[in-house]
């Protein structure tokens, strides 16, 4: 049978709005982020410093981050599995859905977040002027100090690599890594 024409100028012209096979499907990625909640939280934002909020981050960082996992470039044997269980649709799924959803504040040490809010602004030209993120550039606002050092030592070791991070971690002592970590996390 012939397709008929008018299917196919539908098609395009749904594809050509963003409605093709590639787009997020945001209802699906809310149905798949059930198997995440347990760990990440109610609306994406965790109760616990050990699991990082996912609410407001970046959908592109997010969908790095997933496949890295997937991919084990990335290591953490609980995440490494969890990733192994998602096809590059519910990626880009529960990552358009984590995305939608408004970032809350960790808080941060206040005398801390003092001090790190001095040498935030070497951090804003990828991170966004309110650490806010940006694409491939994480959202750090908001986030759980705990983990934010974790991140940072990481990079700083080499244990997890992260383009320019690296670099950037292995200027920061211990203890500027602690402060700038209150400080974002007071955002
Ligand atoms: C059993 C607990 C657990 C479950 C369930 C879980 N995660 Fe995680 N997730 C973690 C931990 C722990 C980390 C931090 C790993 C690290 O320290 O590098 C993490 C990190 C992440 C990160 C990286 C965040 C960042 O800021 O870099 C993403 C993205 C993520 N998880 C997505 C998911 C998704 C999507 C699901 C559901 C399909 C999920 N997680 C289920 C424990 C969990
Ligand atoms: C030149 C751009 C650039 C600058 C400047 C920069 N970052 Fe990043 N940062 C990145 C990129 C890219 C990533 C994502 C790395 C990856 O893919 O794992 C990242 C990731 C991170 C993460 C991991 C977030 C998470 O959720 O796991 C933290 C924490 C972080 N940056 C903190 C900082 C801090 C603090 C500063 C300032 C001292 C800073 N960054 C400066 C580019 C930058």
């Amino acid at each position: 049978m012939k397709t008929p024409y008018n299917t196919i100028v539908l098609a395009l012209t749904l594809a050509g709005l963003g409605f093709g096979a590639h787009a997020a499907d945001i209802g699906a990625g809310k149905a798949r982020s059930a198997a995440c909640l347990g760990c990440h939280g109610e609306g994406g934002v965790s109760k616990s410093p050990m699991w990082p909020n996912l609410a407001g981050q970046t959908a592109s960082y997010l969908e790095i981050q997933l496949k890295k996992f997937k991919s084990g470039e990335r290591a953490d044997a609980t995440m490494n599995a969890m990733a192994e269980e998602l096809s590059d649709a519910d990626i880009q799924n529960v990552a358009a859905y984590f995305a939608s959803l408004p970032g809350k504040s960790a808080g941060g040490d206040a005398d801390l977040a003092k001090l790190g809010k001095d040498k935030a602004a070497m951090c804003m030209g990828c991170h966004g002027d309110k650490l806010q993120g940006n694409g491939q550039f994480p959202r750090l606002a908001g986030q759980h100090p705990k983990y934010i050092v974790k991140q940072m030592l990481a990079f700083k070791s080499g244990e997890r690599k992260g383009g320019p991070m690296g670099a950037m971690a292995s200027h920061l002592s211990e203890d500027d890594i602690k402060a700038l970590a209150a400080y974002i996390g007071s955002l």
